[in-house]
C-alpha cells in the first residue's frame, strides 16, 4: 500500500454569492490574488506536499478553470517569438500536472462536490483543498495535516481558532487537546455563537478517508439546505477517531470581501517585484487616513 496521500480534490462548482456580482459567469476559483488565481495557489500547495493525481470539482460557468491549466498555443507562440522567457515559463510551469475534472450538475453543497469525486478517489485516503481559504505560501499547513495522517492514520481536518462572533460561518468542533491535534467528540455546521461548543472552526484542508463516500451518499442537506461534509464528518465519529489540526501559519478566506482583500496586500508585500512600491504607496495611504 502507498504511504503517503496522493490524491487531491479541489471542490470549485459553488456559487460564490458573497462575491456577487464579479462570481455571476466567472468561477470565484479564478480570481487573482496579485497576479495568480486562487485555485493556483492551492494547486501549487498540493504539488509542494508531493500529491500527484489532482482532481478539480467544477460546474456551470467554470470553464475558465480547465483553459487556466490547458495550453494556449497563440500566447505560447507570441511569448517566444517576443522574447518574453520569464513570461513563458511562468505560464508552463504547471504544464507536466495531469488533471482530471468531474462536473458537478448542482451545487448542492461541499459535501455533495465530494461525493462527486469517489470514482477517482476509490479506496484510498485523500486531500481536499478548498482554494477561497487561502494558506500564506511560506506555510505548509497540508504538509503537516499529512504527517499526522501518516502517524495516526485517521482522517485530518484543519482548524483555527476565530472570534466567537464568528463561529456561524464556519463548522466548528469540540475537542480534547493531545499536542498538536485534537481528538473531535463532536461537530457542528454554522453554530449560533451561544450554542457553539468552542471557537475552533474548521478551515479549508482536509485530510480525508474513502469510508466518508458511504456516509455522504446518504447524507441529508443540512444548514443551508445544502449536503454538508460537517454534517458527514459527525456521522463517521460514530465509526473511527477523527483528529483537528490546530493551524499555525496565517489563512486567509479569500471569499468573503474582506479576507480577499487581506490576502491581496500581504502577498502584494511579500512580492520580489512589487513590495517596495507598494508597501511606499501604502504608507502614503495610511498619512491620509488617520
Ligand atoms: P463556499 O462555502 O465558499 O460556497 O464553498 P460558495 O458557493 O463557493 O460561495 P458563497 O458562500 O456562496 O459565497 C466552499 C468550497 O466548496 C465548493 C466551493 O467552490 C468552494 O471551493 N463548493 C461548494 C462546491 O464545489 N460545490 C458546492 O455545491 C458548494
Amino acid at each position: 500500500m502507498r504511504r503517503h496521500i496522493k490524491k487531491a480534490i479541489f471542490p470549485a462548482a459553488g456559487l460564490g454569492t458573497r462575491f456577487l456580482p464579479a462570481t455571476k459567469a466567472s468561477p470565484k476559483e479564478m480570481m487573482p490574488i496579485v497576479d495568480k488565481p486562487l485555485i493556483q495557489y492551492a494547486v501549487e500547495e498540493a504539488i509542494s506536499c508531493g500529491i500527484e493525481e489532482f482532481v478539480i470539482i467544477t460546474g456551470k460557468h467554470k470553464r475558465a478553470i480547465e483553459d487556466h491549466f490547458d495550453s494556449a498555443y497563440e500566447l505560447e507562440e507570441k511569448l517566444r517569438t517576443t522574447g518574453k522567457k520569464k513570461l513563458l515559463e511562468e505560464i508552463n510551469k504547471l504544464s507536466h500536472i495531469n488533471f482530471a475534472y468531474i462536473r458537478q450538475r448542482v451545487a448542492l453543497g461541499l459535501g455533495h462536490a465530494i461525493l462527486c469525486a469517489q470514482p477517482f478517489v476509490q479506496e484510498e485516503p485523500f486531500a481536499v483543498l478548498l482554494s477561497d481559504d487561502v494558506i500564506d505560501p511560506d506555510y505548509f499547513l497540508l504538509q503537516e495535516m499529512i504527517k499526522v495522517y501518516d502517524e495516526l492514520k485517521c482522517p485530518v481536518i484543519a482548524l483555527e481558532e476565530v472570534p466567537r462572533a464568528e463561529v456561524s460561518r464556519y463548522g466548528v468542533i469540540d475537542g480534547v487537546q493531545d499536542g498538536d491535534v485534537y481528538r473531535i467528540k463532536s461537530l457542528v455546521e454554522k453554530p449560533k455563537p451561544e450554542d457553539s461548543p468552542s471557537n475552533l472552526a474548521i478551515i479549508g484542508r482536509y485530510i480525508l478517508t474513502p469510508d466518508i463516500f458511504d456516509i455522504l451518499g446518504k447524507q441529508k442537506p443540512g444548514a443551508g439546505g445544502e449536503i454538508q461534509l460537517t454534517d458527514a464528518l459527525k456521522d463517521l465519529l460514530n465509526r473511527r477517531v477523527i483528529y483537528g489540526y490546530l493551524a499555525k501559519g496565517k489563512r486567509y478566506d479569500a471569499g468573503d470581501k474582506l479576507g480577499y482583500l487581506k490576502a491581496t496586500v500581504d502577498l502584494a508585500l511579500k512580492n520580489r517585484e512589487l513590495s517596495v512600491d507598494f508597501k511606499n504607496y501604502l504608507l502614503e495611504k495610511i498619512k491620509t487616513l488617520t
